[in-house]
């Protein structure tokens, strides 16, 4: 096992009490207890020597994931996915939003308005954060750019993750899917093109402000999936 995997384990989990590697010898106890299992260890070193113990520790491994970047991004489906593959609960923001509401984005777009959205978003994002449990949070595309939520976001013990993708790329997405966005259903295509570029221009300050960047433009969903698993995992 080498250098990095430790790093991976020591860096992208909550195990931040786990030493750079080769640094101090601990006793079994102390590993023991760490992990969570009853093996002997003698050095940090050995764990992640050790496959068997290494996928004990995979099994057990805890974190919050939260997914953004603009509409048609993939937040959603790239998070179902890694949801199955990681055994982490989903959470979709603006699933939770209807749920809560008793109504669906686009009538509360039309019924309440943009700003009360906003505020909504803002409160459930900082409620399911709050959570003790662990999860994948699939953001709505507005959510980190509306008051300090990327901010919150950032300040909560979790790994945000930008699903980086090109105006066209996402333009063509949505075109095919615009009816249940309010903020582009009533635009022709071209319209969604110009509106994209700006919109994604104006947003990309935010996106950036994430902890990881991951660039999906010609790569499969599984494929970006497998890209965050081997980061994280
Ligand atoms: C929005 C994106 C939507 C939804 C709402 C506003 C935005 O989520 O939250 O329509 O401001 O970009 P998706 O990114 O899942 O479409």
């Amino acid at each position: 096992m080498c250098i990095s995997a430790h790093e991976k384990i020591r860096t992208s989990t909550n195990l931040r009490s786990l030493p750079p590697q080769g640094s101090v010898s601990t006793n079994s106890t102390t590993c023991a207890s760490l992990f969570d299992c009853k093996y002997s260890i003698n050095t940090v070193d050995d764990i992640v020597k050790n496959d068997f113990i290494l996928s004990i520790f995979e099994k057990n491994l805890k974190m919050k994931i939260v997914l953004l970047g603009y509409m048609a991004s993939g937040k959603s489906s790239i998070g179902r996915k890694l949801s199955s593959k990681t055994g982490l609960a989903l959470i979709d923001l603006d699933d939770y939003i209807v749920e809560r509401e008793k109504m669906t984005i686009s009538n509360i777009f039309s019924e309440k308005g943009e700003i009360y959205f906003r505020k909504i978003e803002g409160i459930y994002l900082a409620e399911i954060l709050n959570k003790k449990e662990d999860f994948i949070l699939s953001l709505g595309g507005g959510t980190p750019c509306y008051g300090n939520n990327i901010q919150i976001i950032n300040d909560a013990n979790a790994t945000s993750i930008y699903l980086q993708a090109s105006v066209k790329k996402l333009a063509e997405r949505l075109i095919a899917k615009k009816q249940k966005r309010p903020l582009i259903a009533s635009l022709n295509d071209d319209q969604i093109f110009e509106f994209v570029g700006k919109h994604l221009f104006e947003r990309t300050r935010f996106y950036e402000q994430a902890k990881i960047s991951i660039k999906t433009d010609g790569k499969k969903k599984n494929e970006v999936v497998e890209e965050i698993y081997n980061l994280l995992f």
